[in-house]
């Protein structure tokens, strides 16, 4: 599957009772109002500019070659850095990826994020980007940044524009200013280990047509559970029934719903190769109420910025 620009009919709502089985495509899901079908697993790359810049590029090019077009940065990483590097990656196969970069809540204001979405298209050597997102809420009013976005979608910059780490009051005020159906995504902290978002975010994502992108997937570097803690014996026991790794039950965990994504950071192709596998792995209710049993919801709280 290389493609992720495929147009379907208008579905910009996700039913609770539908399972990922009868979304469009167990391996696709339909990315909010763009009516695009994005690849479950997507591919991040924040300390990427950490990383052995040669090894990230052909992780992120093997990453494409089996289909993990949806590819997540933000002019953060690295300052600018990883953006430049997502270029190289992507050069030549501009068409194939589904390419999202962030604005940082200080440059959000209306001028500001016309200018900060100028910077990251010429770093990433493109002429539009297929989501902006605000990275994360500070200060600046949300309506010059929403006012912003709706300008950067007219003239053709971007296709489409969502938030990140928004609690369902942000994205109701969101909404309140852009009117329904305007926000595609919200990007958030989602692993088993934390599902905060499952009390209130994901209903609201769910009930109001938003692509819910799961970041985090493995609690970044360090923060995969260990294979003698509970959960790690769970996830475990869970991957031995399909001959599936442990990362990949996670994966296929977190994206198990029609508005939910996953978009793990990987710098080798050969974490690519095991990510990507999660792809055809459908988890039945057993496995799921294992792991939830494993890794249990907690109380409602503020939302995990991870
Ligand atoms: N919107 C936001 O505020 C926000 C915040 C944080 C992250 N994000 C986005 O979400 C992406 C993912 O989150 P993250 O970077 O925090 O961490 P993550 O994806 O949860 O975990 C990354 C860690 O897992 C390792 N890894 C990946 N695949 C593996 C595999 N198959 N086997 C073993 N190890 C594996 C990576 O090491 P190797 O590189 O060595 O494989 C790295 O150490 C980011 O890169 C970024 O694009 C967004």
């Amino acid at each position: 599957m290389r493609s992720i620009a495929t147009h379907v009919a208008p579905t910009p709502r996700y039913p609770r009772a539908m399972s990922a089985t009868n979304a469009r495509s167990a391996h696709t899901r339909i990315f909010g109002r763009t009516h695009l079908a994005v690849p479950t697993i997507g591919q991040g790359t924040w300390q990427m500019d950490k990383d052995d810049r040669a090894s990230c590029v052909a992780a992120l090019r093997a990453g494409l070659d089996l289909g993990l077009t949806h590819v997540d940065t933000a002019e953060i990483y690295g300052n600018g850095r990883v953006e430049e590097l997502v270029a190289d990656a992507i050069d030549g196969r501009r068409d194939e990826v589904f390419l999202v970069s962030k604005v940082k809540p200080t440059n959000a204001g209306r001028f500001g994020t016309m200018e900060a979405c100028e910077r990251s298209l010429k770093r990433l050597r493109t002429d539009r980007l297929d989501c902006y997102l605000l990275h994360w809420r500070e200060s600046v009013p949300l309506t010059e940044t929403i006012e912003a976005f709706e300008a950067l979608e007219k003239s053709g910059k971007i296709r489409s524009w969502g938030v990140s780490n928004f609690d369902v009051v942000d994205l109701e005020e969101a909404q309140n200013i852009a009117g329904p159906g305007r926000i595609a995504c919200n990007q958030v902290y989602y692993h088993p280990g934390d599902r905060s978002i499952e009390h209130a975010v994901l209903p609201w994502c769910e009930r109001n047509g938003v692509a819910l992108v799961g970041f985090s997937p493995f609690a970044s570097t360090g923060g995969f559970p260990k294979p003698e803690s509970v959960g790690g014996k769970a996830l475990a026991a869970v991957a031995a029934r399909y001959g599936a790794s442990a990362r990949q039950v996670v994966l296929a965990f977190v994206s198990r719903k029609p508005c939910l994504l996953a978009i793990p950071k990987t710098s080798r192709a050969e974490h690519v190769r095991d990510n990507v596998g999660a792809m055809s792995l459908l988890l039945d209710a057993d496995d799921l109420a294992a792991i939830e049993r494993a890794f249990p919801l907690g109380a409602p709280g503020a939302l995990p910025t991870g």
